[in-house]
């Protein structure tokens, strides 16, 4: 039985795809993807997850129990195509959960995130249960898929398990298109020794959390007993919350010079409108939840990974 990422060369399919393997072993993984990765490292299949004939076509041809459905357009970048985000990150989720109701697979995972939350909902340790207002396509897009991911629970027993992430830090593989991405740019320029100029008000509190929590936290959620899981909806998950300024004093405890300068756009009126911080008790209580990363640890992984592969002549001291 193999496990199927779709989005597999994404931010967090390219790092759950190895996390897998190195779990299940090398052929236990299929990557899909809409494009072809430059080196094929696992069994690759070329796979526009909006098709429905693809979808079915390959899940009747192998034996998949379970699969991971992380094609999406993120938040920015869905705000400037909002038909067409709404249609391609509903159309995804619907191939699989058909797919699912009729037997094709076991488990879906898919990722809500923060931005299921809007301006009325609480900001701080933002409960599981509360108002959801979302303004972004993304947002309406992904609370919306929370809730057909409970019909299907509820309605046809499919086991579905999701995860509200916040923003994800990573430096093997970057973000594209989220609000959230101003953090991980941040280490770039950082590491290059230029200035860099940030779309986000330098006091913007926002839930964020390291590459490797997350994967681990999928992991964990996806082989919990069914009987432990309350919520088939999408779990509230934390791990750190920052603003800029922070992450510029963070980073600068290695990198001195590092400067920041802050010219907030259409991202900040997102950003404006997410929880700052993530009560997760339902994560914790049901599952075992605990993030490893804090503020600091999380910097020198990025640093570290990020000068070792791409930056080997910037100057630190970690
Ligand atoms: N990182 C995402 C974004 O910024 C939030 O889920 O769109």
């Amino acid at each position: 039985m193999k496990k199927l990422i779709i989005g597999a060369y994404g931010q967090i399919g390219s790092e759950l795809r190895v996390a897998l393997e190195k779990r299940h072993g090398l052929h236990s993984v299929m990557a899909a993807d809409i494009r072809k990765p430059e080196s094929e490292d696992s069994d690759f299949v070329l796979l526009d997850a909006t098709e429905k004939d693809s979808v079915f076509g390959l899940l009747e041809s192998e034996e998949v129990d379970e699969v991971y459905l992380l094609a999406a357009l993120l938040s920015a970048k869905a705000e400037q195509m909002p038909q067409q985000a709404w249609r391609i990150n509903m159309q995804v989720l619907f191939n699989l959960l058909e797919a699912g109701k009729e037997g094709l697979f076991k488990k879906l995972f898919w990722p809500s995130s923060i931005a299921v939350f809007g301006p009325h909902t609480p900001k701080q340790h933002t409960p599981q249960y509360t108002v959801m207002d979302p303004d972004t396509v993304y947002g309406i897009s992904k609370l919306a898929g929370e809730r057909w991911m409970e019909y299907y629970f509820e309605k046809y027993g499919l086991d579905v398990r999701s995860l509200r992430y916040p923003g994800i830090l990573s430096w093997k593989t970057a973000p594209g298109g989220g609000t959230t991405d101003y953090a991980v740019e941040m280490f770039h320029y950082a590491l290059r020794h230029e200035p860099y100029v940030c779309y986000v008000a330098p006091g913007e509190r926002l839930p964020m959390m390291y590459i490797d929590d997350a994967v681990e936290g999928t992991l964990q959620l996806m082989s919990a007993p069914a009987e432990k899981l309350r919520i088939r909806s999408s779990y509230n998950l934390s791990g750190i919350d920052f603003t800029p300024e922070e992450l510029a004093r963070a980073i600068r405890r290695y990198i001195p010079g590092f400067r920041v300068e802050y010219r907030p756009d259409f991202r900040q009126q997102i950003a404006a409108t997410w929880p700052d911080s993530i009560d997760d008790r339902f994560a914790r209580e049901d599952w075992g939840w605990r993030p490893r990363f804090d503020l600091d640890k999380m910097v020198r992984e990025m640093l570290a990974g990020l000068k070792q592969t791409q930056y080997p002549e910037a100057e630190l001291s970690l």
